[in-house]
Formats: C-alpha cells, sequence, structure tokens
C-alpha cells in the first residue's frame, strides 16, 4: 500500500486563523499512518484535524471516530469532505489511537470501546514523547494484553497491544466547592477536573462587579461554574453555554442537573459562538491558552471576535485571564472600550464593549 504523504495533503487545522508555524499534523499521525490496513474496519480515536482520517480515506476505506473535540471533528470534516462518522459500536477489526493529553479521558475513551468489543482489538498507541508520560503507559498496561513498546520515531512513541473487551464502569466526578454551595459534576477529560482553576475562582469572587444581564453567554464553559455562579446571583438571566469539548458539555449539563434543575438555560458543543446569531447583554469568558498540546492564543482571539459579532451598543465582554497574556492589547483590535475592572497579582478582569 502506498504511503499517504502528509506534507503535500493540504492539511488544515480548525479554527484556520492561527500562527504560522503551527502544522495540522505530527510525527506521531504519520507514524500512525504506518499501520494501516486496507482490509480492516479503522477506528480512530483523538484525530487531531483529521491528518489520520486522511490518510485512512486514501486507502479507500471508511474510518469511524471518537473525538472529544467539536473543532477536530470539524477539521476532519473540511480536510476529508466528509462528516466524520461516530464510532457507535459497529465492528471494527484495528484501533489507531491518538494519545489525548487527559489521562482520564483516554480512560474513559477506551473503556467506552472496550464494553462495545466481543473480541480482543488490536489497537495502536502513538503520542509525541515530550506529551506521554507514564500514566499513560499505566493505563494501556490495564486495558491491554500484549503490549509491545516499538521503536520511537522522530520522537513520535508508538504502543501496540490488544484491547480487551470488558464491562467497565464509567464515572463522573463530584466536586464539591462548599463557598457556593455547589456541586461540580465532571466527566472525565473535563478543564479542572480535580480541582478549581484559581483564575476561575478569582472571576467569581469578583462577580458582584458584573451587571445584571437578561441574557448572558459563557463561551467555553468547562463544567459550567461561571454560569452556575452567575445564575446564583442573578436567577433571572437567560444563559447560554458554549464549549469545543464533549465533556465540558456533558459535565455542565450534570452540573445545572444536580445544582439548578429548574434553571433556564441552553448548552451547544460548538467553537465559540461560531454561528450564532444571537446577541447577549453579556458574555463571561476564561479563555483557554492551548489547543489540545499546544500552547497558543489562537482559541482565545478567535472567541474575542466571535464575542464581538454577538453583542450590541450596549453588551459587555468580561474576561479573567493570566495578567502576562496582556489581552488588554489584543481586545483593543476588536473593542474601543477595554478596562481592567480588577487584577491581583496574577490574573486580570478586565472589560470591554463595542
Ligand atoms: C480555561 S477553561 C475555562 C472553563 C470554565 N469557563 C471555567 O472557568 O472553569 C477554557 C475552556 O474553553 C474550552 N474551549 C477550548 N477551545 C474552545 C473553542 N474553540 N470553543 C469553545 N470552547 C473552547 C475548553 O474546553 C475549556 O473548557
Amino acid at each position: 500500500m502506498t504511503q499517504f504523504n502528509f506534507s503535500t495533503a493540504n492539511l488544515s487545522r480548525y479554527p484556520a486563523k492561527h500562527a504560522k508555524d503551527l502544522q495540522a499534523w505530527d510525527a506521531a499521525d504519520e507514524y500512525l499512518a504506518k499501520f494501516i490496513s486496507d482490509q480492516a474496519n479503522i477506528l480512530i480515536l483523538n484525530d487531531a484535524f483529521g491528518g489520520i482520517n486522511c490518510a485512512v480515506h486514501a486507502s479507500a476505506s471508511n474510518p469511524l471516530h471518537v473525538n472529544d473535540s467539536w473543532c477536530s471533528l470539524k477539521a476532519i470534516e473540511i480536510n476529508s469532505n466528509h462528516k466524520p462518522q461516530a464510532y457507535e459500536g459497529q465492528k471494527i477489526d484495528l484501533g489507531l489511537i491518538k494519545l489525548p493529553k487527559s489521562i482520564s479521558l483516554l480512560e474513559a475513551q477506551l473503556k467506552h470501546v472496550c464494553n462495545q468489543l466481543d473480541k480482543p482489538l488490536e489497537v495502536y498507541f502513538s503520542g509525541m514523547q515530550k506529551h506521554v508520560s507514564s500514566g499513560h503507559l499505566d493505563l494501556l498496561k490495564q486495558l491491554c494484553s500484549d503490549l509491545q513498546y516499538l521503536p520511537t520515531e522522530r520522537k513520535a512513541r508508538m504502543y501496540k497491544g490488544m484491547l480487551e473487551p470488558a464491562k467497565h464502569q464509567i464515572q463522573t466526578s463530584c466536586l464539591p466547592v462548599p463557598e457556593l454551595n455547589l456541586t461540580l459534576h465532571n466527566a472525565a477529560g473535563v478543564f479542572a477536573e480535580q480541582k478549581i482553576d484559581i483564575g476561575s475562582r478569582f472571576f467569581i469572587e469578583n462577580f458582584k462587579l458584573l451587571p445584571c444581564a437578561k441574557t448572558v453567554a459563557d463561551v467555553g464553559c468547562g463544567n459550567g461554574l461561571l454560569s452556575l455562579a452567575y445564575h446564583q446571583l442573578h436567577p433571572n438571566a437567560a444563559l447560554t453555554l458554549t464549549d469545543e469539548s464533549l465533556a465540558a458539555v456533558e459535565s455542565a449539563r450534570s452540573s445545572f442537573a444536580f445544582n439548578f434543575p429548574n434553571a433556564t438555560y441552553q448548552l451547544a458543543h460548538n467553537d465559540g459562538l461560531f454561528g450564532c446569531e444571537q446577541i447577549f447583554d453579556l458574555i463571561l469568558i476564561n479563555p483557554p491558552f492551548h489547543q489540545q498540546n499546544t500552547v497558543t492564543t489562537d482559541i482565545a482571539m478567535s472567541m474575542f471576535s466571535q464575542a464581538k459579532a454577538c453583542m450590541g451598543p450596549a453588551s459587555e465582554l468580561w474576561i479573567v485571564a493570566n495578567r502576562h497574556l496582556n489581552y488588554q492589547a489584543d481586545l483593543k483590535r476588536w473593542f474601543r472600550n477595554v478596562l481592567v475592572a480588577t487584577q491581583n497579582d496574577k490574573f486580570v478582569i478586565i472589560r470591554a464593549k463595542r
């Protein structure tokens, strides 16, 4: 079988506007593609921008996907011109698995696959060595038989094993927040799964500064903490929560159901406010500073520009961020009125208006 050439395939990242030095595939994707067999029904986990998917398509088969990320699924669609097909227990003979940063996400994904299997599945796991830890390996040893280490190629690790059928429980974890009288219900892999982020905590401590809004968007909502805290202060606000991580959407839904079952809110698995036509009185963002394993402010910039499109003259965007990121300067590209509402030695809370 001829090898798929990643560098001539015109693969693009999603969002498409990003730092020029970032590319849409890495050596681990290329290494995984070497194990594609045109005879097999292939399952791909965590394809970042569709490179592995395109390599499988080039061998004339249609892979199935397990993927937490809306942006990755969109990239797969754009790069291959096909909507990615979700794995729902269909027959599979081979797994190509990109190791995600979150070991708990990987555990939940692998257990989901194991639960559907009726015989062991041949799987290849790869990731760049700087992102693969002993925790990843411990998990693979736990769920696979016959685990083998293949030689590292261009700093990409590779493991081969047989994923064993089993009936695993996939649990969410509960994180009490006594100072707010809330309990967060976290799905595996959600942001701040074990502990509240200190930036979010600082933001919430200053929520008394926020206006009393009728409509509020919480962009990159994670487990819904900011919306839950806003709802406590302003129970009549109509909330819209979005996150590109499915684990986040599930966590926010469970956290609202547990804490405020009667709250009015909408929840979307989406790239920020992409495609949203509503104007909000207030938009809240604790922006991510990485996309998967890559440190980048690209997503934050994309969120700010999407936010502007959903704001009227009286709307307010409030963000919390690490001081050193100096987002005030970036926000001035889109907003005329940008001010620091408050700050401490680590974080800054910024208000922006059109
Ligand atoms: C710093 S966390 C903040 C989470 C939550 N708002 C909090 O304060 O605890 C950033 C969140 O943005 C989400 N995210 C990253 N890229 C995104 C995108 N393109 N669209 C929507 N959400 C995104 C991440 O999944 C993560 O939940």
